[in-house]
């Protein structure tokens, strides 16, 4: 039997602006995410992904609605809650191995178990070689490991994931799928991902949110049946692939019929590859 870990209700975030009306950012999100499960953003730009995922981090709150955690508002960043974003964020000063120890260290961790535990973990992202070396001497898919290794030495129970391999070639990204599945296939973690892509999103999720703007919030939720370990081949991935595409594709119409109002019809053909802008280019 699945256990809430996340629960929203009626959740609603605006921000005000300057001389015109308030962007809603998340209208009536009403949401429970299950310990352990995987869950995508995926939506075009501005709908709200990060603003939620800011909030679930306590980075940012909501303006009404409740949000809570093991049945607990969130009051705040925590380590139970860790966010990886797109750009690494290591410190360029400090090793690899003194940046993933960095966190247990500002936690009074002893030093020398901190090390053995940011050890076992650069380990688990294949990067026990790189220990000693600086963050400028890795490529953006090692850089993007030892951020997920830093993350996990902290043992949360929620990370959050900004599009954190948006920034990758396709080969890099589908070997570091496979790693972040077998990763939290091991830890059980509840994990919130952000992406643009809806191929990443279909085999990395048990669940996938797509999202809207104008207000902000939830679209369409998609359960993901296909077993696991996922390949991208299963024609379960490959069917539901297309059926967010189109969904997607009526909101990217939405969008740009509110842009561009009447020149919409006479300009359609040529705006519709506009919409890359607002997907990301990936897709
Ligand atoms: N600090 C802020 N002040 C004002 N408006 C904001 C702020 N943060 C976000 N917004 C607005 O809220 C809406 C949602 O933004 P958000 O960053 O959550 O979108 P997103 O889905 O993450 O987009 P992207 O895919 O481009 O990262 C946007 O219209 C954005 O302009
Ligand atoms: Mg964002």
């Amino acid at each position: 039997m699945s256990e809430p870990h996340i629960v929203f209700q009626d959740v609603h975030k605006s921000f005000e602006q300057k001389g015109s009306q308030p962007v809603i950012a998340l209208d009536q999100v009403n949401l429970t995410i299950n310990k352990g499960e995987f869950i995508s953003l995926l939506g075009p730009s501005g709908c709200g992904k990060s603003t939620l995922l800011n909030i679930v981090a306590g980075l940012d709150k909501q303006t009404s609605g409740s949000i809570t955690v093991n049945g607990q508002p969130i009051k705040g960043p925590g380590n139970d809650r860790i966010v990886v974003f797109q750009e690494s964020g290591l410190f360029p000063w400090m090793s690899v191995l003194d940046n993933v120890m960095y966190g247990l260290l500002i936690k009074k961790v002893p030093k020398e178990e901190a090390k053995e535990r940011a050890m076992k973990w650069l380990q688990k992202v294949h990067l026990g070689k790189f220990a000693n070396a600086q963050p400028h001497e890795l490529s953006g898919g090692m850089k993007q490991r030892v951020a997920i290794a830093r993350a996990l030495v902290m043992d949360p129970e929620i990370l959050l994931m900004d599009e954190p391999f948006a920034a990758l070639d396709e080969q890099t990204r589908m070997v570091l799928h496979k790693e972040l599945e077998e990763l939290w296939y091991e830890t059980k973690k509840t994990i919130i991902f952000v992406t643009h892509n809806i191929r990443e999103a279909v085999i990395l999720s048990d669940r996938i949110l797509l999202m809207k703007t104008r207000p902000g919030g939830v679209k369409s939720v998609f359960d993901v049946k296909a077993a696991r370990p996922r390949q991208a081949t299963d024609s379960v991935l490959v069917n539901l692939e297309s059926r967010i595409l189109v969904e997607l594709e009526q909101e990217m119409e939405k969008i740009l019929k509110e842009e561009f109002g009447h020149d919409y019809d006479l300009k359609k053909d040529s705006l519709r590859g506009d919409s890359d802008s607002h997907l990301g280019s990936d897709i």
